[in-house]
């Protein structure tokens, strides 16, 4: 994908990146934040630059190696080449303030999801924020595949399975261990913006 279209994911943070913006600046600057499927950036250094501690993950090299080339990074942002899982399991419990990740749940399988889900838990402190950006099913590239099981499409667009969520699915991952602080349909770009919260 990195290898076919060079820019992508690249300039100005995404709009997740400022939804979330109002909702961590409370935790102070300093704040730990990990960034799943982190891309070549863009998130990871708008966050960086408001002052946070910032540790951003993705496994495809190509955008890695933007995210180191773009520009160098400050002292506190660090990227890795890694599967978000295995990045997580070499983590400390408790040891983040917030975990975030814009677009990566959806291409991920439902056991590998859970799983994902509860590294998440086990790496934020109590009372620590998940933020994360899915497709809506209300994305008209649903309309030209097929729900192959609930909340999972194929064909069309897509050579692999890919998920969009409806409000019943996006509560479904809270349940996996978080209470929701807040929710927020994107209408223009048809994605759910979630902030959770473990308890
Ligand atoms: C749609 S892109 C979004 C990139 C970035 N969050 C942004 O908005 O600029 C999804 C990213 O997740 C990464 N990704 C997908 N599955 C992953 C996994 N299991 N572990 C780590 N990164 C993954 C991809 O390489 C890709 O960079």
């Amino acid at each position: 994908m990195y290898r076919r279209t060079p820019g992508l994911f690249e300039g100005r943070p995404s709009r997740f990146a400022r939804w979330i913006g109002p909702r961590i600046r409370k935790l102070g600057p300093g704040a730990r934040i990990l960034e799943l499927g982190c891309g070549p950036g863009r998130d990871a250094r708008y966050l960086a630059d408001a002052g946070f501690r910032v540790h951003a993950v993705d496994h495809a090299a190509p955008a890695i190696a933007r995210a180191r080339a773009i520009a160098p990074a400050p002292s506190n942002l660090t990227f890795e080449l890694a599967e978000a899982r295995a990045a997580l399991e070499r983590r400390r419990s408790g040891s983040f303030d917030v975990v975030c990740a814009h677009a990566l749940y959806m291409m991920l399988p439902d056991r590998e999801l859970a799983r994902l889900l509860a590294e998440v838990r086990r790496v934020l402190r109590p009372g620590g924020l998940h933020l994360f950006a899915v497709r809506a099913s209300t994305d008209p590239r649903t309309l030209v595949s097929r729900e192959v099981a609930p909340g999972v499409w194929r064909g069309g667009p897509h050579r692999t399975p890919f998920r969009y969520f409806r409000a019943r699915t996006l509560d479904t991952l809270t349940r996996a261990g978080f209470v929701r602080v807040a929710r927020h349909y994107e209408r223009g770009a048809r994605l759910w913006f979630v902030c959770d919260r473990r308890p």
